[in-house]
């Protein structure tokens, strides 16, 4: 993705080497998929955008060689120390599979500043976990960010996304680079596979209600539900595909044109498609119909499905109604706007 050169944390002419901050906090932004998932893995164009929800990470200096990890939300902490890992809160497996990545990120950022520094990094975030908001890689972004800035390291966001995404691999294993991008960037993006991702121009407010269903779900199950259903009804899916296609270009231009009723229609047909391949379940039809209801322009389920999330486009003045009715049909709702804010420093 061509971008312009942000340094994170300093100005551009800073050294390396001057004094080390004692701390620093960074935030990034989740995502919301607004179209074109699972037709994204099969080489289809999908439109992903940034939502004012942010994941924080604060870190500060140790005084030893420790990396001291903390999750506030999951209730984790633990410690690495010359490659051992101790838990201090919660259970061993959970802590170290969400911190490893964090290690990762941490050894990328010391890579570059040339020697190893004790850390404690404390991750707070207001992002569902497992929902598809893209919580692991804003959280992946904002520490990246926050560690290179406390390390006084010169970092671009080019930078801080291609760590992220390394962290990313880890727990997702082989994932496409749009979370992290998302994450990095802000804004809206379009992604395809053979192309990667660039930026799209929105000018318009995409009000939005984000509905989770308390259901916990594996994007790679969902992944392999779709293989199998494509590989028995290939054809009925290759018409499919054209259609999702379709709906990807008719949104770009109602998403220029700021026309929420066509983006809205654009919605319901992506979800008809969704279900089609089989990713909705009862908890997001719930919430989606809730969200039709009570006068949303458009919803559908965001992200891999099977739980998870839904979202509903609304004009400003049904949001609350939109929210409260999810409210009443057994989901975890919240309004949500798109950010045009990537991955920042919050404070040193
Ligand atoms: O629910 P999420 O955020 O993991 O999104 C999955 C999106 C898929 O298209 C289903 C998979 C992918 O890698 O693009």
């Amino acid at each position: 993705m061509a971008t312009t050169q942000v340094w994170l944390g300093m100005p551009p002419c800073a050294s390396r080497n001057s004094d080390v901050y004692m701390g620093v906090t960074a935030s990034a932004p989740a995502k919301v998929i607004l179209f074109g998932e699972h037709f994204v893995v099969y080489g289809e164009p999908a439109i992903v955008m940034a939502i004012d929800k942010r994941a924080y990470a604060k870190v500060e200096l140790r005084q030893d060689k420790r990396l001291y990890l903390r999750s506030v939300n999951l209730n984790l902490a633990g410690c690495f120390e010359t490659g051992f890992f101790k838990v201090e809160q919660g259970g061993t497996k959970e802590a170290r599979l969400k911190f490893e990545p964090l290690k990762l990120v941490v050894e990328k950022v010391q890579e570059i500043y040339g020697e190893n520094a004790g850390l404690d990094i404390e991750v707070n975030s207001t992002v569902p976990v497992a929902a598809g908001l893209g919580s692991s890689a804003a959280v992946a972004a904002a520490a990246t960010a926050a560690v290179g800035a406390l390390l006084k390291v010169k970092m671009s966001k080019e930078a801080v996304f291609r760590i992220s995404y390394e962290a990313e691999k880890i727990v997702h294993g082989a994932q496409s680079e749009v979370d992290p991008a998302v994450s990095t960037f802000g804004g809206t993006l379009l992604f395809q596979m053979d192309t990667g991702v660039r930026p799209l121009d929105v000018k318009a407010d995409v009000p939005l209600v984000v509905g989770y269903t308390g259901v916990k779900r594996s994007t790679r199950v969902q992944v392999a539900k779709v293989r199998d259903t494509r590989n028995k009804y290939s054809r009925v899916i290759d018409h499919m595909m054209k259609a999702a296609r379709e709906i990807v270009l008719r949104a770009i231009d109602a998403l220029k044109d700021g026309d929420l009723e066509t983006l809205g229609d654009l919605m319901n047909i992506n979800h008809a498609l969704l279900c089609g391949l089989g990713v909705s379940d009862e908890s997001l039809e719930w919430l989606i119909n809730a969200a039709r209801k009570a006068g949303a322009l458009g919803a559908k389920l965001t992200g891999a499905g099977g739980g998870g999330c839904m979202i509903a486009l609304a004009e400003n003045e049904r949001l609350k109604q939109v929210l409260e009715a999810i409210q009443r049909a057994g989901g975890s709702p919240f309004i949500a706007r798109k950010t045009d804010e990537g991955v920042r420093i919050e404070g040193i």
